[in-house]
């Protein structure tokens, strides 16, 4: 039988979730974006990321560049309120820690106040000096290397990085620059298994894939995806364990079509009148001084 852990189990904390990478164990991450999804996920995840895929995935943008702090604030409140005992990762949206240091702390700040854990950013070199200055203020920071959606113009699409020599090796060094900027973990998105694996083996902090091969520490999907609720293309490294989209559409339809047969709501889906004001009911005609023609 797989392993769910127990809906009372302990907080999870940082150095909880570290240990059990040291012990061999591997995590397990997916996004929440409101409370349904967060019910539904935290019983049997590790890590809950209210991520900025909610751009995408929920709001119907074509990618993440335009979510803003007020559109994650929302949806992490949503999220926190529901306590979920997995860490609770909250994406920084672009924007949101590029402009001053003040700006990304206030904003990373206001993350922890609602409820997160901790906050995710994307890049490598350029993101050591903000990483830094969170870590210091006591925000747990997960840095995001490989393909990082918000720089979705600068890498021209949504493409696969690390493939070349010097790629990989700015990507590995990157790795390693946050974990010494202080970062608790790594997403490596989009990167060939052999890099990440190379970044895992040599990093002592855990990497947690989507789309980075089988040797990460951990792996995460967005839920949406991993249920099939998502619609449009997926990238090869999802795996839909739901045809989720169609089931719950088939479901609608199914009540949409008694409604229109008269099969819905059933007596045992409506309330009786009582016996006395059914007679009173019945017995009521209109008064045409009190009725408008
Ligand atoms: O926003 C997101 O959902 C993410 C994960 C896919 C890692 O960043």
């Amino acid at each position: 039988m797989s392993h769910h852990p127990s809906p009372d189990r302990p907080l999870a904390t940082i150095p909880m979730l570290q240990q059990r990478v040291r012990d061999g164990e591997r995590l397990v991450m997916t996004t929440a974006y409101d409370a349904v999804t967060a019910r539904l996920a935290d019983p049997v995840v590790d890590m809950l990321l209210v991520g900025d895929s909610v751009g995408n995935v929920c709001l119907g943008f074509d990618n993440t560049l335009p979510v803003s702090m007020a559109m994650m604030n929302h949806h992490l409140e949503a999220v926190a309120r529901t306590k979920p005992r997995a860490l609770l990762v909250a994406d920084m949206p672009y924007l949101s820690y590029h402009l001053s240091l003040d700006d990304t702390l206030c904003n990373a700040g206001g993350f922890l106040q609602r409820g997160a854990a901790a906050v995710k950013v994307e890049g490598g070199e350029k993101r050591v000096e903000t990483i830094r200055a969170l870590v210091e203020c006591e925000i747990p920071v997960m840095g995001h290397l490989g393909l990082t959606p918000q720089s979705v113009h600068a890498m021209g699409g949504f493409k696969v990085q690390g493939r070349g020599a010097e790629d990989a090796i700015r990507i590995l060094e990157d790795a390693h620059r946050l974990q010494e900027a202080g970062c608790f973990a790594l997403v490596l998105e989009g990167i060939p298994s052999e890099l990440a694996a190379r970044i895992t083996r040599t990093l002592t902090i855990p990497t947690i894939g989507i789309g980075a091969g089988p040797d990460c520490s951990g792996q995460v999907l967005v839920l949406h995806d991993v249920l099939g609720l998502s619609q449009g293309h997926r990238p090869k490294f999802v795996r839909t364990y739901l045809d989720g989209f169609d089931l719950l559409q088939q479901a609608l339809a199914h009540w949409a079509e008694d409604v229109r047969r008269g099969a819905f709501p059933s007596p045992a889906e409506a309330y009786a009148l009582p016996a006395e004001a059914r007679a009173a009911v019945s017995a009521w005609t209109p008064d045409p001084s009190t009725t408008s023609a």
